[in-house]
C-alpha cells in the first residue's frame, strides 16, 4: 500500500485531504511543517509528499521541496498552490524536481489523479520502491542500439524499467539523429505490447487541418471530405504504441485534445456522440526545446508536464566519444550486410581518434552516413584519417572524454580549449608544430587560437611538464 506523506500548516485542510486519500487506499501521515516533514521522512520511507507551497513556518515548501530533493531525487513532490502563486509553481515544477502543482482549491478528482500519477513514477524510477526492488528488473539487452558510455547504460537501465512496469507514457528528448524513433521501437518490440500495432505519426508533417481527423478519426459526414467513417490512429494503435513523433510540431488546438485522452484514456471521433475507451502506451518524441515552447506560448504547458512525468533524455554523441568506436565497428557491420560482397574495412586508430574527435551535430545519423559513403566510395580496406570527408578533419575542438568531465563542472567550452592549448604548448615547451599534432589540429588553427586566447610560444618555453596530466 502505497504512503503518503501530507505536509500543511493548514490543519483543517490536512485532515481533508487525508481522510480522501485514505478512502483511495492510501496510507496517510500528516504534520504541520517542513521541519516534521523531514524528521519524518528521515524515519519512514514515503512514496509521495504532498506539500502545501508556503507556510507560515520558517522553513517553507520550496526549501523543503530543495532538500527532499538533495536526499531523495526520486521521491515525488506534488507542490499544492494558491492562483496567486502559481508561476511560483510553475518554476518549481520545471526546475526543482517538484513533481506538478495542485491548484486550490484543490479538486477532488485533480488530486486522485495526480496522486496516481505520481505514485507511477515513484514506481517506474525508483530504486527503492518497497513493492520491487531494481534487483529484480532484468537489464534488457537492446541489441541494435549501441551504446558502452555511461550515460547510455544509464538510458537502457531506464528503458527496461520503463518496459519492466508496463508504463504507458513517456517523453523521448534529444538532438536530431540521437536516436529517438529507434529507441521508441525498441521499447515498442521488448515490451507486453510486442505483438499488437506500432504506430507512428509525424506530427510535423500532417496538415494542422487533417491531424485532429487522423489521431481521433471521423464519423461518416462528419465534415465535407468524411464520405466514410474513419478509424483514428489511437484505435489503430489499441493495445499497442503510437508513437507521436515531433511532438513540438502539433498545434496547440490539437494538444489540448491529446492532453484529455491522455488523461482520461478515452477517444471521440470527430462528428462522434460517444467516447470510446483506448488502451494506448503513447510514445512522444520531440527535438525541440519544449520549455522554450511553453515560454513562447506555442506548447501547453500543461501538456508538457503532463508528458514529461517520465522522460528519457537520449545524450548527443559529443558527450559519449567512447561510444563512437562501437557504433564504428556496429555500423560498418551493418554495411558489409547490406552491401553484400563488399570488402570488410577497418579504421586506423589516427582515423579513429579524428572520428572520436569530432563535434557530430547531426548525431548518429550523420555518422551513418559519413561511414556508409566512405564505406560505399573508399577503396582501400583500411581506412587512414585522409580519406575522412575534410569538414571532419578540420576541426578545432580537441574534444576527449577528460574534457566532458571538466564540462560537467560548469565551465566553458572556451575555458576548456584555452585549456589543452596551454597544456599542448606546456607539454611541448611552446614548439607550435609539436602542439598542434598533439591536438590533432592544424599550426594554423593552433596559432589563430593562440592569438584569440592572447598565448604566446616564449611564455611556455622552460616550464615544466606538470600540467599535462589532461591529455
Ligand atoms: N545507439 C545507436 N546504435 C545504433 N544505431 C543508432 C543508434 N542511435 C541511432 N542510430 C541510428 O541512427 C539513425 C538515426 O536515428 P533515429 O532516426 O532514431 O534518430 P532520431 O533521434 O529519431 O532523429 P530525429 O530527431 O531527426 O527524428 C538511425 O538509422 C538509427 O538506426
Ligand atoms: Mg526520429
Amino acid at each position: 500500500m502505497p504512503s503518503i506523506l501530507l505536509v500543511d500548516d493548514d490543519a483543517a485542510q490536512l485532515t481533508i485531504l487525508q481522510r480522501i486519500l485514505k478512502r483511495e487506499g492510501y496510507t496517510v501521515a500528516t504534520v504541520g511543517d517542513s521541519k516534521a516533514a523531514l524528521a519524518a521522512i528521515e524515519e519512514k520511507m514515503f512514496d509521495l509528499v504532498i506539500s502545501d507551497m508556503w507556510m507560515s513556518s520558517r522553513f517553507e515548501g520550496r526549501a523543503l521541496l530543495r532538500e527532499i530533493k538533495r536526499n531523495d531525487p526520486d521521491l515525488p513532490v506534488l507542490i499544492m498552490t494558491a492562483f496567486a502563486e502559481l508561476n511560483d509553481a510553475v518554476n518549481l515544477v520545471a526546475h526543482e524536481g517538484a513533481f506538478y502543482y495542485l491548484e486550490k482549491p484543490i479538486q477532488i478528482d485533480v488530486l486522485k489523479r495526480e496522486v496516481q500519477h505520481a505514485l507511477q513514477t515513484r514506481g517506474a524510477f525508483s530504486s527503492q520502491s518497497n513493492t520491487d526492488s531494481d534487483e529484480t528488473i532484468p537489464d534488457i539487452r537492446f541489441n541494435n542500439i549501441i551504446g558502452e558510455s555511461e550515460q547510455m547504460q544509464h538510458l537502457f537501465k531506464n528503458m527496461s524499467r520503463i518496459i519492466h512496469r508496463g508504463v504507458t507514457q513517456v517523453l523521448i528528448t534529444g538532438e536530431t539523429g540521437t536516436g529517438k524513433s529507434l529507441i521508441a521501437r525498441a521499447l515498442h518490440k521488448h515490451g507486453a505490447r510486442g505483438e499488437h500495432p506500432f504506430v507512428s505519426i509525424n506530427c510535423g508533417a500532417i496538415p494542422d487541418t487533417l491531424i485532429e481527423s487522423e489521431l481521433f478519426g471521423h464519423e461518416k459526414g462528419a465534415f465535407t471530405d468524411a464520405v466514410t467513417e474513419k478509424k483514428g490512429l489511437f484505435e489503430v494503435a489499441n493495445h499497442g504504441v503510437l508513437f507521436l513523433d515531433e511532438i513540438g510540431d502539433m498545434p496547440i488546438q490539437t494538444q489540448s485534445k491529446l492532453l484529455h485522452v491522455l488523461e482520461e484514456r478515452e477517444i471521440r471521433r470527430i462528428g462522434g456522440t460517444q467516447n470510446m475507451k483506448v488502451d494506448v502506451c503513447v510514445l512522444a518524441a520531440t527535438n525541440k526545446n519544449l520549455i522554450e515552447a511553453v515560454r513562447d506560448n506555442v506548447f501547453r504547458e500543461d501538456l508538457y508536464f503532463r508528458l514529461n512525468v517520465i522522460p528519457l533524455h537520449v545524450p548527443p554523441l559529443r558527450e559519449r566519444p567512447g561510444d563512437i568506436p562501437p557504433l564504428v565497428n556496429f555500423l560498418i557491420q551493418k554495411f558489409s550486410t547490406e552491401y553484400a560482397g563488399a570488402p570488410p574495412k577497418q579504421f586506423t586508430p589516427q582515423a579513429m581518434s579524428v572520428l572520436r574527435r569530432y563535434q557530430w551535430p547531426g548525431n548518429i545519423r550523420q555518422l551513418e552516413n559519413y561511414l556508409r559513403r566512405i564505406f560505399v566510395l573508399s577503396e582501400n580496406e583500411v581506412i587512414d584519417k585522409e580519406e575522412l570527408p575534410p569538414e571532419i578533419l578540420d576541426t578545432s575542438l580537441p574534444v576527449t572524454d577528460v574534457e566532458f568531465d571538466i564540462l560537467e563542472a560548469g565551465v566553458s567550452l572556451e575555458e576548456i580549449i584555452k585549456e589543452y592549448v596551454c597544456s599542448a604548448l606546456t607539454k611541448t615547451n611552446g614548439q607550435q608544430i609539436k602542439a598542434a599534432q598533439l591536438l590533432g589540429i592544424s599550426r594554423r588553427k593552433l596559432q589563430h587560437r593562440m592569438q584569440k586566447y592572447g598565448l604566446h610560444s616564449q611564455d611556455f618555453k622552460n616550464n615544466t611538464t606538470d600540467a599535462v596530466g589532461a591529455l
